[in-house]
């Protein structure tokens, strides 16, 4: 028996602050300070003592960055900046003057920047789709603030922030990736004329750091990345030895842009936006750095403590289901401060046929808080799946015959040999078909065989000498799964499907897209009807069929819903499209008159890449279940989020969305944050961008070039490890061509890859507006894919779906498969009054 539930206008028509609020924004404000990463503290200037004077310098002293701009801003009641959260924590601040002063310059920026905006859109003949091009494609610069003074402070710090969002990469120029000569000229008179320095990175994606060769004062360094809304609380726990640093890097931050492997050609880099080759192959990230010897400033899996640790492998086991067991326990050395360890697993695989990066992540663990003395116990498993690599001519995931070694430590530079794994003989482990073949030639870069060999032997003779125990492996144990493909129309739920044999044909093309002409205001981004600020909504036109539409809100960042709205005559007062100066794009401005304010305020938590950064599931998963909180309180059914693409290059203008350069860390936080969030009855997560939106930049058109290997290996594989363990309710396709065919159209990645191959059974979905861009991505060609319903939804996709129908390209069963997908989900939504947790009605 489903019932529908009735529905209320969300919100409160109370402004007082709810418990609800105060009790999330507590979550909030454990997970910034967990995130952060403390990568330098020299003499333990860090934390600092009570009553500490502290001289506050930079852009994000008192306008801290909590967040990127876009779809993936939140409009929170109230940010807490570094200024405020140091002041709440009782230490002085010496430079208020120069802060205020800030502040003023800051405001006539922002005024200035608003009206560069307005001037090119009053040009514009599409003011929605246009403007937000315009939008993000005028950067908002922060002024660098005046000249410094000194002042009588024990302590200065410097907190170096930058704002980027969808739309747009960014640059290395001055004043993105590097310094601006303000800051330049700012970082100079603080280390001269204080003698401790403390720097900050408030930025979304990683910035130059070479000001730190310069100044030997600057004695502590954090990455705080972009914090949500409880930012300089956070910042304060950290700097006073509230919370003990336990973040660790979930990117590698080279010396030098130019270091990173594909930085001439990534995005506008080389002038061409149109083809992206990912040359780089599988060396993103520390598995460039590490395979080349490449130095770097800080390493994948870094983070610093105020206290010290030791881990001990106790126990290596190879279990008769074939996973590898590792038994660690990590005990708190210090005698001072309690605090958390986290476990990183690396794995070196034998490089037979196929050439392999030198480590790769399989497998982490964090402890909960220790005191000095205390120990915990940690057990990691690593799958075998964890040692495969992809064959594309055998169309498999192979191990190799060799010997696999696994490395245990708290961070990459710091792992040591624990393991070692004999194989007599390669096995296939996974038989697939191939995927997204490859269009045109591509050379993907290449190791010195012999100098990878030399490294190999080198590290199997140190594995000897130190005694690291053996496992022994034989093939004919291992068993093979051969993947049974199946196709669109057979990827069916059963009850869903009988019951769309009941629907109309015009209402099974209502449903295949969002619910457009109700007059949303914008497309792009806040396209709900019921829920304002709601990204967007199912066609609600089966509800007397017993299917309610559903109500789509982003992320990843929290709920991004609009503060308030206004009720008048029993209807939602639709605004002006507006965008404002302080907070989000699309969803801010005065509450419009006349009729009842209604209330709307939702918890910024960190960005994706800070929440990575605590490396801490468990932690992820209480966020996510707060979330879940959320949406049920403001009928949320699909969060859009969490993002999960790779972090390819430091200058892609949406990487603060996403976790990680690393597959398997960016695919365990999103699977916690969707068992989080699939705890609450009826709501679930959905993953994105599907797959390889790695650039902004004509992020419509751009057409990702990758080898089968390097797209399973690096690409898909965070997809793969967020479906098979935690199964999302849907993902959304991205924007982007992967080998010359749309993302969204994409039969290969969404029917073959996520249904046949990781048993994907929720709904998938386009992101918003993607078919409305040319002839190559259609609304049938998303079905066709097994591309479920496309998004806001535009009348030209209806049109399409039914020229399609009537030509006979898009076949009735192809379009009731995808339907029945999306009404097997809304049946399990928060729409109804006894839906329950997602994950349990698999
Ligand atoms: C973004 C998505 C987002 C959607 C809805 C798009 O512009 O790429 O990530 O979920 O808008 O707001």
């Amino acid at each position: 028996m489903r019932t529908i539930k009735t529905r209320h206008f969300t919100g409160t028509t109370d402004n007082t602050v709810t418990k609800r609020e105060l009790e999330n924004r507590k979550v909030a404000r454990k997970a910034a300070a967990e995130g952060m990463v403390l990568l330098k503290n020299e003499g333990q200037l860090l934390p600092l003592k009570e009553g500490t004077k502290v001289a506050l310098y930079g852009v994000g002293a008192s306008r801290t960055i909590k967040g990127g701009t876009g779809s993936g801003d939140v409009n929170e009641r109230e940010t807490v900046t570094i200024f405020q959260g140091l002041k709440n924590a009782g230490f002085e601040i010496t430079t208020e003057d120069w802060i205020e002063d800030y502040d003023r310059q800051y405001q006539a920026a922002r005024y200035a920047w608003r009206d560069e905006i307005e001037e090119k859109a009053s040009k514009l003949e599409d003011q929605v789709s246009g403007f937000f091009n315009i939008y993000s494609t005028t950067k908002f610069r922060m002024p660098a603030g005046a000249a410094i003074t000194q002042t009588d402070a024990d302590v200065a710090i410097y907190i170096l922030s930058r704002v980027a969002g969808e739309g747009a990469d960014r640059f290395d120029a001055e004043g993105d990736y590097y310094l601006t000569k303000e800051e330049k000229q700012q970082l100079s008179d603080i280390c001269s004329m204080y003698k401790h320095v403390i720097v900050a990175v408030n930025t979304g994606g990683l910035a130059d750091l070479s000001f730190m060769d310069e100044y030997s004062n600057i004695e502590a360094l954090l990455q705080i990345v972009q914090p949500g809304m409880e930012a300089g609380n956070a910042f304060a726990d950290i700097i006073s030895g509230k919370v003990t640093p336990s973040g660790k890097m979930t990117d590698t931050w080279a010396y030098k842009y130019e270091d990173y492997p594909n930085s001439k050609t990534f995005s506008h880099n080389n002038g061409n936006v149109d083809k992206e080759y990912y040359t780089e192959g599988l060396y993103v990230g520390y598995r460039y750095f590490d395979s080349f010897d490449i130095p770097v400033r800080y390493g994948f899996g870094y983070g610093l403590s105020y206290t010290t640790f030791e881990t001990k492998v106790l126990a290596t086991e190879l279990k008769e289901n074939k996973k590898i067991v590792i038994e660690t326990e990590v005990t708190n050395t210090g005698d001072t401060y309690s605090g958390k360890e986290v476990v990183e697993l690396y794995a070196t695989c034998p490089a037979g046929k196929l050439e392999k990066e030198y480590r790769r992540l399989v497998a982490f663990a964090k402890t909960g808080l220790l005191a000095p003395g205390q120990c915990e116990k940690l057990t990691l498993e690593i799958g075998l799946d964890k040692l495969t690599s992809y064959s594309e001519k055998e169309a498999a995931w192979i191990l190799e015959k060799g010997t696999y070694v696994i490395w245990a430590g708290n961070s990459l530079e710091a792992s040591a040999p624990c393991a070692v794994l004999n194989l007599d003989k390669e096995v296939v482990l996974t038989k697939t078909q191939n995927i997204c073949p490859l269009k045109e030639e591509l050379e993907e870069m290449k190791q010195s065989s012999e100098k990878m060999n030399q490294k190999l032997e080198a590290l199997l003779k140190t594995a000897e000498e130190k005694k690291v125990p053996v496992m022994e492996l034989k093939a004919a144990d291992v068993e093979t799964r051969v993947v049974e493909y199946r196709s669109n129309v057979e990827c069916v739920p059963e009850e869903a499907r009988k019951f769309v044999d009941t629907l109309s044909t015009e209402k099974l093309v209502a449903l295949a897209s969002g619910d457009p002409g109700k007059g949303q205001g914008s497309n792009l981004g806040s396209a709900g009807i019921s829920v304002p600020g709601s990204a967007g909504e199912t066609n609600n036109c089966a509800l007397e069929d017993g299917v309610p539409g559903i109500v789509l809100a982003d992320g990843p960042a929290g709920l991004r819903l609009m503060k308030h709205y206004n009720v008048h005559e029993g209807k939602i007062v639709n605004k002006p499209f507006k965008f404002s100066l302080e907070g989000g794009l699309f969803c801010e401005g005065e509450p419009a008159d006349p009729g009842e304010t209604y209330y709307q305020y939702c918890t910024a938590i960190p960005v994706g890449t800070l929440l990575a950064q605590t490396w801490d599931t468990a932690l992820i998963e209480e966020v996510g279940e707060m979330i879940g909180g959320e949406m049920l309180e403001f009928s949320v059914t699909l969060w859009l989020a969490p993002g999960m693409n790779i972090h390819r290059n430091p200058l892609c203008g949406r990487n603060f969305e996403y976790y990680s350069e690393d597959p398997l860390l960016a695919g365990r936080m999103a699977g916690a944050m969707t068992n989080g969030v699939q705890n609450v009855p009826g709501c679930g997560t959905t993953i994105k961008h599907f797959a390889c939106n790695n650039q902004e930049d004509n992020r419509m058109g751009s057409d990702s070039i990758l080898s089968e290997r390097t797209l399973r290996e690096i690409y898909l594989k965070g997809f793969e490890i967020a479906i098979t363990e935690s199964q999302p309710m849907s993902i959304m396709t991205s924007y982007n061509l992967i080998n010359g065919v749309h993302a969204a159209n994409c039969e290969d990645t969404c029917t073959k890859a996520a249904r046949c191959e990781w048993g994907f059974q929720g709904v998938i979905m386009t992101d918003w507006t993607t078919t409305e861009y040319g002839p190559d991505c259609t609304a049938s060609g998303c079905m066709r894919a097994g591309n479920d319903l496309v998004m806001p939804g535009a009348f030209s996709d209806r049109d399409n779906l039914n020229q399609e129908l009537a030509d006979g390209t898009l076949s009735m069963e192809d379009l009731k498969a995808c339907i029945s997908r999306l009404v097997n989900i809304t049946w399990q939504s928060m729409e109804f009054e006894d839906a329950a947790p997602y994950k349990k009605v698999k």
